[in-house]
């Protein structure tokens, strides 16, 4: 076997191929330059394996494969139904392969084993069926102007599309990309996350078996300034699709405009969660709780900033704390009863820890974690959940995105104060209310100014809903039918059928 594919078995024993080149037209090859980046294993900080890293030269020998796969009338021409076809298999064979895939995805990225086997996969081979589905039910309109002209539109794909996606959720912000660009048929150029370069490229295996045309999917490993910029930047890319921080995202943005891209960007959040008097308080507990600390605390909609109103902020600071205690259970993420794994990288885990000592400097009150959490074999990425109160509204951790098992609590009078401050934020991506009065819950919700609203839960995102921000998290939606519209042009035709000149 060549250098580019590698035996692994992982910490729960399961064995599989690794590929580790660059996956461009349906075969996996090493990069120009030799360059390779190591995935780390942050549960004990050991080195997995190294992968070939994508420079500028390997970029542009991914887009030549997209462009000449989109020309393609085997691709371009493809009749929708096969089309759609071939995503359902490929979600079959994710299926097939889910415990692989799981394995990969905890073993790079620290997520609980069960997250990812139950969460993450079912996401994945959701999403990549329900476009599927969609493949073949995409058309434009007849519309009607006078009996002289025939007017019609079709949906037709941008192009060449890159992605660009994080190390949070690697497969399914892949499929979250994937599902809609391939149904409406563009052709993609992917660059993972260095940080969890493996679970992609083991989805290259399977993109090849399901029957893609060789180019139609290319994916890519490499750094962020770049692989990502030089696909970002090139001027035979049609759309860049983006997910990962608001500093990052304006840089694409910036990039993008050389050719005037099409972008999509998920960015950053500082999500409010509203806890008003009437809620049922042990709901409000429970979702507060798996609101910021799913995924240990790292997703983009994460409620991290919780204000409760004054008349039950004793009650549920307790409650809540309480609740944390009991059920963030933090471990090795191979094991069952684990809540929460190590934070992704070195990077993430001191950037936590740094809110923590900011929060303790600028005299918020520390009511539970606050420091590293060592008792997973003295290795590994671990933090304790960590709960502040006496926040300020000034204070860098009620602002600024954390990215960890980490929430402030702070308390308000009124439901406009908690409206007020719940916008006070350069960020609108999520937020949550609880309440059990509707019109209360509704009239809120529509004065909040984030992309998504979740009344008496938090982030049960389903990928049937448009997903997205406002201000600066983010531009445009993903999932749902809106996905479809972030990978389509309207293209009008105009049929003269009588006017002469
Ligand atoms: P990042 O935004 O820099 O990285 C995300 C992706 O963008 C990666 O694939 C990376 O390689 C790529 N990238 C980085 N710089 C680029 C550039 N100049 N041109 C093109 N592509 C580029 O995020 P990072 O550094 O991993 O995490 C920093 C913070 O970002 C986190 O602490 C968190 O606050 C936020 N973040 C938000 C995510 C979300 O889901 N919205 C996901 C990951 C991070
Ligand atoms: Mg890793």
């Amino acid at each position: 076997m060549s250098d580019l594919f590698v035996e692994l078995t992982a910490p729960n024993g399961r064995k599989h191929t690794q590929p580790r080149g660059l996956f461009i037209n349906n075969e996996f090859v090493p990069s120009k330059s030799g360059e390779t980046l190591t995935s780390i294993n942050p549960s004990n900080e050991s080195e997995i394996v190294s992968v070939y890293a994508a420079g500028p030269e390997d970029v542009d020998t991914a887009v030549a494969a997209a462009r000449k796969a989109f020309k393609d009338p085997s691709w371009r021409d493809m009749d929708t139904t096969a089309r759609g076809d071939l995503l359902f298999k490929l979600a079959e064979l994710i299926e097939q392969h889910r415990e692989t895939l799981a394995t990969i995805e905890t073993w790079d990225n620290g997520k609980p084993y069960q997250v990812s086997l139950n969460d993450d996969l079912s996401e994945v081979i959701g999403t990549i069926k329900y476009y599927a589905g969609y493949a073949n039910k995409i058309h434009g309109q007849v519309i009607d102007t006078s009996p002289a002209k025939l007017a019609y539109t079709i949906r037709e794909p941008l192009g060449v599309c890159g992605q660009i996606i994080p190390w949070n959720f690697p497969l399914a912000m892949a499929a979250w990309k994937l599902g809609p660009a391939l149904c409406t048929g563009n052709t993609v150029v992917l660059k993972a996350a260095e940080q969890t370069p493996l679970s992609i490229l083991y989805l290259g295996t399977l993109i090849k078996e399901a029957g893609f045309p060789p180019g139609v999917v290319n994916f890519l490993n490499g750094e962020g300034r770049k692989a990502g910029a030089a696909l970002a930047q090139h001027l035979d890319v049609d759309k860049i699709a983006f997910t990962g921080s608001t500093a990052t995202g304006k840089e694409i943005m910036k990039m993008a405009a050389v050719n005037m891209k099409n972008i999509t960007l998920e960015t950053g959040g500082k999500s409010p969660l509203l806890v008003f008097d009437d809620c049922d308080l042990d709901q409000a507990v429970k979702w507060s709780h798996v609101g910021i600390m799913y995924n240990q605390g790292q997703v983009c909609t994460a409620t991290s900033r919780i204000l409760v109103q004054e008349g039950i902020y004793d009650k549920f600071v307790e409650a809540f704390k309480e609740y944390v205690s009991k059920t963030s259970v933090v471990g090795d993420p191979f094991k069952d009863d684990t809540f929460q794994g190590p934070q992704v990288t070195k990077t993430q885990y001191e950037r936590v820890l740094a809110y923590i000592e900011s929060g303790k400097s600028d005299g918020a009150k520390l009511v539970a974690g606050g420091e590293a959490y060592k008792d997973v074999g003295g290795k590994g990425f671990f933090v304790s959940p960590t709960i502040f109160t006496n926040v300020k509204d000034n204070m860098r951790i009620y602002r600024e995105e954390v990215f960890g098992p980490f929430v402030v609590i702070s308390s308000f009078k009124t439901e406009e104060e908690a409206i007020e401050r719940a916008n006070d934020t350069t960020y609108g991506l999520g937020a949550a209310l609880f309440t059990q009065d509707i019109t209360k819950g509704h009239r809120v919700a529509r004065l909040i100014e984030a992309g998504m609203v979740w009344i008496n839960s938090s982030n049960d995102s389903d990928i049937r809903i448009p997903f997205g921000g406002v201000k600066q998290s983010g531009i445009g939606r993903e999932l749902g039918e809106a996905g479809l519209e972030a990978y389509t042009n309207k293209k009008a035709i105009h049929v003269n059928l009588g006017t002469k000149l």
